[in-house]
């Protein structure tokens, strides 16, 4: 295949903002870090030499326009989001900003515009890492933010507002509910990302459509038991916090196998005092379920709920749930996703539907205007991981199937 200088500048992007981390060895870009101001910053120039002006918003949000070619046309947003997991890949999210900014600079060399403008959005936060609260830089754009958060403190007592206000925002409640767009002012929201699993690979394809995004929830359970000496305490008399969340972790393995389709995941654990020599007083673990049916999600709940409920009950530890967030499953557009196959399929190649597990800004977008997501094959449907990878041919790929996609909306 021949591609054009902007598959590698995309690859070349990924790899420079894969570099601005808060740890030394591994990629960690946590929300309003010093390593999302130097992305900013980065990605700020690149939309620059892409014709476009540049704002950062009041959550810190980097956001990119390109002008119609008439006034009081409508917008179409892209993007995706700029902050990672711990010990992240370089893909997952900035992949998505940079794809978007390839399609305008393409745009702009060719002096050409739409008859809509185009904004690419960076958005500030969807992992949740700092604050386990994610999507903070979607809700913000959505009007959907909840201002409970900005008291949420992250792992140095620094609480969400704060950290607003250091990265240059406003972490003003109101400012923070509104929604930078009436839904009559935009045309879509357009997100392209890694898959984040296998199937694109199987099915020998570079790109493919996605057809909905997985309901989902974040939940905290705090186990506690009471700390004591562990040379004195004999075992029948314990109330060990850590035994029941090790038991809760594998009722969580079972009990999420008796769902079809249901993935629910504990990712973190954290012992209170936390010594050799302590019997554990108190457990805390992060709960993650998921379940394309929204039904089926909240019974799992429900279930799980009760046996945390139950495992605290027969050892005398209590065991108290805390829901955090959620969102239900959220169905793409079906007439952009039939642009988008459209588009796939002019670009030569078979379009594949496929609906997804992970999360996507995409999902709160949803409730400000229609949305469309194009998933990119990845290596081993790896993510989430350091050896996340990506061809520069699907790049390519991406590229020229989101251009097309535009051309295609603009003749609507
Ligand atoms: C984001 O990557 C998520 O699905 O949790
Ligand atoms: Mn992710
Ligand atoms: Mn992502």
């Amino acid at each position: 295949m021949t591609f054009d200088v902007s598959a590698r500048t995309v690859m070349e992007r990924c790899d420079i903002l894969g570099s601005y981390s808060e740890e030394p060895d591994r990629l960690t870009r946590p929300f309003a870090s010093q390593a999302m101001r130097q992305v900013n910053e980065a990605v700020a120039s690149w939309m620059h030499a892409a014709g476009m002006t540049v704002q950062q918003d009041k959550v810190g949000n980097l956001i990119g326009r390109y002008e119609a070619s008439q006034a009081g046309a409508k917008t179409l947003l892209l993007g995706s989001h700029l902050d990672t997991v711990r010990d992240a890949g370089k893909y997952d999210g900035p992949l998505g900003v940079m794809i978007a900014i390839a399609c305008v600079e393409r745009l702009y060399a060719q002096r050409e515009r739409l008859p809509f403008a185009i904004e690419a959005l960076g958005f500030a936060d969807e992992e949740g890492l700092r604050y386990h609260s994610a999507y903070i830089g979607s809700r913000a754009v959505a009007g959907t933010f909840d201002p409970e958060a900005l008291h949420l403190t992250d792992s140095d007592g620094i609480t969400m507002a704060e950290a607003i206000h250091t990265f240059g925002g406003d972490p003003d409640p109101r400012a923070l509910q509104t929604a930078r767009w009436h839904r009559d002012e935009l045309l879509a929201y357009c997100e392209v990302h890694i898959e984040q699993g296998p199937v694109l690979e199987a099915s020998n394809l570079p790109v493919a459509v996605v057809s909905a995004i997985a309901g989902q929830n974040r939940i905290t359970i705090r186990f506690r038991g009471e700390a004591g000496h562990a040379g004195t305490v004999p075992m029948s008399l314990r109330h060990d916090a850590l035994c029941a969340g090790a038991e809760f972790v594998l009722a969580v393995e079972t009990g999420a196998r008796g769902f079809p389709g249901l993935v629910a995941t504990v990712g973190q654990v954290s012992v209170q005092p936390g010594a050799s020599n302590v019997i554990p007083g108190q457990v805390t673990l992060s709960l993650d379920v998921r379940h394309q049916d929204d039904t089926v999600r909240e019974q799992a709940n429900r279930q799980l709920e009760e046996r945390a409920r139950e495992i605290g009950a027969a050892r005398h530890v209590s065991a108290d749930w805390q829901m955090l967030q959620g969102h239900c499953a959220v169905p793409c557009a079906p007439h952009l996703a039939e642009l988008l196959s459209q588009a796939i399929e002019e670009i030569g190649y078979p379009t594949l539907s496929l609906s997804s597990g992970a999360g996507h800004d995409a999902a709160t977008m949803s409730e400000l205007t229609d949305i469309a997501m194009l998933f990119v094959r990845c290596r081993g449907g790896i993510s989430h991981n350091p050896a996340e990878s990506v061809t520069v041919e699907d790049v390519e790929v991406a590229i020229q199937v989101l251009e097309r996609f535009l051309l295609l909306l603009s003749k609507e």
